[in-house]
């Protein structure tokens, strides 16, 4: 997709991913409108982009990021309501806005899961349950038939581990292990920097040539779409794939 003038609503740009995904969208020639409960931050990220970017006025939503989350697992509830809850009615509010059956304009909606939406983890059980929710509602609405009347299409965004405050905040948020975590996300080359993981997100927004859903960030040029299938664990039944 040329992103040259495309509208982009974005959720939790301040910092962190988000920023970077901003940033990066930016430099593509989009337009980017973002939120964020971190108010001073955003300000002040506002305006320096606006510096190096300038401003623009900004018309209808081309493509809808769901990226602001949370991992707080003493605040499971909370993190629920944000990591979960929020991106659901976004979408739903996006899809309302974009769909052509309706005189929308068609669009993108992505969003940002985790590997861990792939994957278990148990230093923390409700963030991986939350990645898994916003999987699941992502890849069921893009499984729906009248998707393409409404031209809307669907993207779980992926990412590893990933430079933040959202990781480096961590020990403040409760962790059965956090020694196991601390060790874990700290060992060499485990994380990726936000630029990378931003370069990452660009590979996705601008490759719409295929119907996969899930995209998966990896190291080294290797991220692309990925499928979930049941595994035929008994030798008798096939295998089916799911996604
Ligand atoms: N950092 C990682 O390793 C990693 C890996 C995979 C997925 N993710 C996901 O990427 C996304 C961004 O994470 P990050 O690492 O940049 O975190 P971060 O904490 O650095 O940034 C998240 C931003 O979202 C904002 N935010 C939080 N709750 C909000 C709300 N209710 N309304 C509006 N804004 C809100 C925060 O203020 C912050 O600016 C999250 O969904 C996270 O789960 C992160």
């Amino acid at each position: 997709m040329d992103l040259s003038g495309k509208g982009v609503f974005l959720t939790g740009g301040a910092r962190g991913i988000g920023r970077g995904l901003t940033e990066a969208l930016l430099s593509k020639g989009a337009k980017v409108m973002f939120c964020d409960m971190r108010v001073e931050t955003g300000k002040a990220t506002e305006a320096e982009l606006q510096k190096t970017f300038g401003a623009d006025k900004f018309g209808a939503v081309d493509i809808c990021v769901n990226n602001a989350g949370i991992m707080d697992e003493s605040r499971w509830e909370k993190m629920t309501e944000v990591n979960v809850v929020a991106p659901i009615r976004v979408s739903q509010l996006a899809l309302d806005h974009m769909r052509r059956d309706r005189g929308g304009r068609g669009g993108l909606i992505i969003n940002t899961v985790s590997e861990l939406g792939l994957s278990s983890m148990h230093f923390c059980p409700a963030y991986t349950a939350s990645k898994h929710a916003i999987l699941g509602f992502t890849t069921s609405w893009a499984k729906n038939p009248t998707m393409k009347d409404m031209g809307v299409k669907w993207r779980c965004f992926c990412p590893k581990l990933t430079d933040t405050n959202l990781v480096n905040e961590i020990k403040d948020r409760m962790l059965e292990d956090l020694d196991g975590f601390l060790t874990m996300s700290s060992a060499k080359d485990a994380r990726m920097s936000v630029d990378e993981t931003a370069q990452e997100f660009l590979k996705l927004v601008q490759d719409q040539g295929s119907d996969d859903v899930i995209y998966l960030v990896r190291k080294n040029g290797a991220s692309g779409y990925v499928r979930r299938q049941l595994v035929d664990t008994d030798g008798v039944s096939n295998a089916v794939t799911v996604d």
